[in-house]
């Protein structure tokens, strides 16, 4: 069975005690986890190393960071390095959120750059890709998430993009509130594994985890989650509520 992931986005939000504070409670709530289901923390680059620590130990968790430069190293001041993020054990490295493409104009090719930088490395990609209302409304969403995925990935080898971690986000659906159903969910989910099949074979693309994100919460992640190509969820809001959390660990397969 491939992973199953519950990965929280924290974006900007929130103190470190803050967070400590949240992985506290959260860790005093019952929630079940083994080696096909894992939790990652999407936290803000000052608390990488904090809440690393904080986790260890902790079977099936890990710590992500929300991004990476595309240079190895050098003269680019605010920036942080995927060899910086090697050197304090970070395993995950969340790429290309629809923020990021939006606010600081990130593109399939500079993302591309970020994946092969992260596979020399050794870090791991979680990979976003999803489309915006107006690309929904024209019905055109399957070949545009196609053309990020074809622009930013299909240059890896099949060893590279066995087990990788994709998150679908439709950007309509981020923080707005109104989630996908869990029909269109599936629908995207699946044509993604088939694009991926027919580059890498069905065997590979059975392989690689497929997140879904936008406005999951506890009241929807089970049926979410419950759909055949839906392999979890990144998670922005109700990953910076216990009791919210919780529930969507426990909702995964
Ligand atoms: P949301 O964010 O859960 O608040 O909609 C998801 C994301 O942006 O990753």
């Amino acid at each position: 069975m491939r992973k199953q992931i519950a990965a929280a986005n924290w974006k900007m939000n929130l103190t470190l005690q803050q967070g400590e504070q949240l992985i506290d409670e959260l860790f005093k709530t019952s929630y079940s986890l083994n080696e096909n289901r894992q939790v990652v923390f999407g936290t803000p680059f000052p608390y990488l190393t904090a809440i690393n620590a904080k986790i260890a130990g902790k079977a099936n968790v890990s710590v992500a960071a929300q991004n990476c430069s595309d240079k190895k190293s050098g003269a680019y001041t605010g920036e942080t390095s995927v060899e910086m993020l090697k050197s304090i054990a970070i395993p995950y490295v969340i790429l290309g959120h629809s923020e990021r493409r939006e606010y600081f104009n990130e593109s399939n090719v500079q993302l591309a750059q970020k994946v092969d930088i992260c596979f020399e490395y050794g870090l791991k990609p979680i990979f976003c890709c999803g489309e915006s209302l107006s690309i929904r409304e024209a019905g055109t969403q399957n070949s545009f998430v196609e053309e990020q995925l074809k622009e930013s990935l299909f240059h890896l080898t099949t060893e590279q993009i066995t087990g990788f971690v994709i998150a679908y986000e439709p950007i309509w659906a981020i923080g707005t509130g109104k989630t996908a159903t869990s029909e269109q969910a599936q629908e995207m989910h699946a044509h993604i594994r088939k694009v991926l099949a027919a580059k890498y074979g069905n065997g590979v693309a059975d392989t690689i985890s497929i997140l879904y994100g936008g406005s999951v919460k506890a009241a929807n992640a089970k049926e979410i989650f419950g759909q055949p190509d839906v392999d979890g969820g990144l998670v922005g809001g109700a990953s910076l509520i216990p009791a919210e959390f919780t529930v969507i660990i426990n909702s995964l397969k």
